[in-house]
């Protein structure tokens, strides 16, 4: 195999990725905040920051997909002498002496060295504050004193992203600006609506300072040599309209040997309406000194970076595992679940490949990120069910996207992904199960945020079972409706107009045959743990009720959905089978497999067997599994969206890393160890970063919605990263199916599945007010646990009872 240059490589002890040349293949980047101030950082300290909701509340502007990229960030331009240099290297590119970005939980810290001067800057968003710290540590490492000319740079964003690309005729004469000692504040659109502004501060005095973005870069400079910056001159302009921007100047004296630290805040303030204003036009400030005193020392900086340290040496303390493999041990106890959080929080909202501007919080995205999740914060999963049940409409149905800063359903992409509406279950039965609080069931959650429509939760749930009974097609499986999991899968959507969108296009419904085989195996997945929590609730007759459906569509399935080597995919609008060996192209998809075999579906009759095989021959490749095979190549009107990709790319047959483990956790019911370890290591970002750090491009630390398949122009190529229910996926398929830790109503499943050469492992798992000790001992077992014991003690079966404390839990296999 040819050797990939590398760019940079784990640090497990500090959990840390550690980038060592800026110029990698793509921006490497990072998500700072854990609850409604956030920013997306890269190694050059490109990104930007964001209240809550990056499309209605961006505080800094960026520019996607510009020349060059990543264009935009926290900049902090050295002048000494005539040189001009950056800590992150961009935008000026002046060649560093050294360069290192660190990229920990949470946090970033970027440094660069030249001519002896030593710059390194902290970037974080302390816990419970609205705002980002930029601690910047200057050293002169020389012989000689320093005089350093020091420039931050920061440009506002108009509020709403959306309006801030498009809207110029007004954009250019709404821009509002204060200075007061240090401190710059910008106040667009205060005077009427808003009862926020944001304000970037140092603390130390300032030589002068700019806020007017022509002034300070040049009309025809760029960031690279921005005029004030030369001249080495500020010019104190105020932002009056056009682009307001923010740039403090400071003059530095360091003696050789000497540091100095600068703390940068940039922060965000809401005020009641009336306590806006402190004297005609003057925005009231009280909140912004607050904040600002807060965070206004090198030490009260320490204190909260090491308070935020803390909070995740908590977070990652809850299940962590050592198994003696390093590449595995990074992903389950570090990277991954820190994936999860931040896919929690995003949803597919804000990353590099998602403008902020596009996606809301998808309905099913945000259920499966729960499962991710759940286990580090169950509060915030709690508040998240109900939140996401409140866009559910009477009948089941629900928004496919809902706006995080209203929490109302977004109107624009509407509803009809039949998918949808049993995702509900498969989050709060998540969140039952690591709490064992049923309380959330007797919740009152409206219907699409209507107060007065009120049911309880378990409601909910009961009419998103029924949602899929109640539209059923003629071969009693699932309507796929726009789509279901797949969202390029769009049976009604008849389209020759490109000006139509895929999604929220159905030209015609009426008389539809398009049923869904993935949806089949969801609702028997699903509805297995609906019957299962019925019983719990002693709602015997509902569980029997929804028992009947279920057997009613494994029959359905075992009838019409099978192809003789594996599963069907849908049947289209006519009633014609996709994913079938009869058709052409895309004979095979792995979406159903991956549901029915999770379902079990024809277990005894050898189906889940013959699907898995059929996976590992068609689908399977050196990058990972393809979502059909072989791709298509040309486009299929009746298909819709799925079609229109070129080979290889996207739900064309590229590997979608998101269904990759249903599959595997198909093998691993099954108890198909090696197969299922074999299809894992393919995705697992650190068994890649190893191998393809050029080819696959994007992030090494985590996981990419899609890497390019068998067919694609370029097979190995990743895109998408971070925001991508694989993050999710990965850790359920890990922590509960591979390394077989299953949180349960009443205490913790033990049934790993592992491969042949699996060497004794330990997890240590926090478990409501319980801590696990738990070794399992495989001897070379694939499946099948021989014998528990619990604190010495023999256990019945195989779920280890819950009971707080500690315990030391020992499995045989
Ligand atoms: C969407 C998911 C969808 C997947 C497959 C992702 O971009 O966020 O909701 O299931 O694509 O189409």
């Amino acid at each position: 195999m040819e050797q990939q240059k590398r760019y940079g490589h784990f640090d497990d002890q500090h959990r840390e990725y550690v980038i060592t040349d800026p110029q990698t293949p793509w921006p490497w980047i990072n998500y700072l905040g854990n609850e409604d101030f956030f920013s997306l950082i890269s190694n050059t300290a490109g990104g930007y920051s964001f209240y809550k909701d990056a499309k209605f509340r961006r505080i800094t502007r960026y520019r996607y997909n510009n020349v060059p990229m990543d264009n935009g960030g926290r900049y902090f331009y050295i002048k000494d002498g005539d040189t001009v240099w950056n800590p992150g290297w961009k935008p000026c590119k002046t060649p560093l002496d050294f360069y290192e970005c660190r990229h920990g939980m949470s946090y970033t810290r970027v440094t660069g060295r030249k001519n002896g001067v030593e710059a390194s800057v902290l970037f974080f968003v302390p816990l419970k504050k609205w705002a980002e710290v930029q601690k910047l540590t200057l050293t002169n490492q020389s012989n000689e004193v320093k005089n350093l000319k020091l420039f931050s740079f920061e440009e506002w964003c108009l509020w709403n992203a959306a309006t801030d690309m498009e809207n110029f005729q007004r954009n250019f004469s709404t821009g509002e600006v204060e200075i007061e000692g240090s401190t710059i504040y910008h106040k667009t659109e205060y005077r009427e609506r808003r009862n926020h502004y944001a304000f970037y501060h140092v603390n130390t005095p300032i030589q002068g300072f700019d806020t007017d973005r022509e002034t300070f870069v040049g009309l025809y400079n760029e960031f690279a040599d921005p005029q004030v910056v030369i001249e080495g001159k500020p010019r104190n302009s105020h932002a009056h309209g056009w682009s307001p921007i923010a740039s403090h100047y400071i003059e530095v004296t360091l003696q050789p040997g000497e540091s100095k630290d600068f703390v940068f805040l940039l922060g965000y303030i809401e005020n009641e309406q009336d306590k806006k204003f402190s004297a005609p036009q003057v925005i009231n400030k009280d909140k912004a000194h607050a904040l600002i005193a807060e965070l206004d020392t090198t030490q009260k900086v320490d204190q909260a970076f090491a308070e935020l340290c803390q909070y995740w040496d908590a977070l990652l303390n809850i299940y962590n595992v050592r198994t003696g493999n390093d590449k595995l041990d990074r992903m389950v106890n570090i990277w991954n679940q820190y994936q999860c959080m931040v896919t929690f929080n995003f949803s597919r909202s804000a990353s590099f490949f998602e403008s902020g501007i596009g996606r809301g919080m998808g309905f099913r995205d945000s259920n499966q990120d729960l499962v991710g999740f759940v286990h580090q914060i169950p509060s915030r999963a709690r508040q998240r069910i109900i939140d996401i049940a409140s866009t559910q409409f009477p009948d089941g149905g629900c928004y496919h996207q809902y706006q995080p800063l209203t929490k109302r359903g977004n109107n624009d992409i509407g509803g009809g992904f039949n998918d949808d509406p049993c995702w509900l279950i498969f989050g709060t039965v998540a969140y039952i199960k690591e709490t064992g609080d049923f309380s959330i069931l007797d919740e009152m959650v409206p219907f699409d945020n209507q107060p007065g429509s009120e049911v309880t939760l378990f409601e909910h749930l009961k009419i998103s079972m029924d949602h899929v009974i109640n539209n059923l097609g003629p071969h009693m499986l699932p309507l796929i409706g726009r789509a279901d999991w797949n969202d390029c899968l769009n049976l009604n959507c008849f389209s020759w107009d490109p000006n139509e969108s895929f999604q929220t296009t159905e030209n015609v419904s009426e008389g539809t045959k398009a049923e869904s085989l993935m949806i089949a195996g969801l609702f028997v997945v699903t509805g297995k743990d609906y019957v299962a929590l019925c019983q719990k609730l002693g709602k015997t007759q509902e569980a029997e009720r929804m028992q009947k459906a279920i057997d009613a569509m494994i029959e359905a399935v075992k009838k019409h959905g099978w192809d003789g080597e594996w599963y069907l995919r849908a049947y289209d609008f006519y009633g014609n089978k996709i994913g079938s060996n009869e058709c052409d192209e895309a004979k095979i998809f792995i979406e159903s497999q991956g549901w029915c075999t999770m379902a079990e579906i024809g277990a005894q009759e050898g189906m889940v067997a013959k699907s898995l095989d059929s996976c590992k021959k068609y689908l399977e490749c050196e990058h990972g599994m393809v979502l059909n095979n072989p791709a298509f190549t040309k486009y299929i009107y009746e298909y819709g969206e799925i079609s229109s990709y070129p080979e290889g790319y996207k739900e064309n047959a590229g590997i979608f890393c998101h269904n990759n483990p249903w599959v595997i956790i198909g093998e691993c019911l099954a108890g198909r160890g090696n197969d299922a370890w074999s299809h894992y290591a393919k995705i697992l970002p650190s068994y890649v970063e190893e191998k393809y750090q050029t080819l696959h491009k994007v992030e090494p630390y985590v996981n990419c919605q899609m890497v390019a398949g068998k067919d694609a122009f370029k097979p190995g190529e990743g895109k998408n990263s971070w925001l991508t229910g694989t993050a999710a996926w990965m850790w359920y398929t890990v922590s509960e199916f591979i390394l077989g830790i299953k949180p349960d109503y009443d205490g913790i499943r033990i049934d790993p599945c592992l491969p042949e050469t699996a060497s004794d492992y330990t997890v240590n798992r926090k478990f409501r007010d319980a801590e696990y000790e738990i070794t399992i001992h495989p001897n070379g077992a694939q499946k099948g646990v021989k014998a528990i014991t619990l604190d010495g003690q023999l256990v019945d079966g195989t779920v280890i009872p819950y009971s707080a404390g500690k315990h030391v839990v020992e499995v045989t296999m």
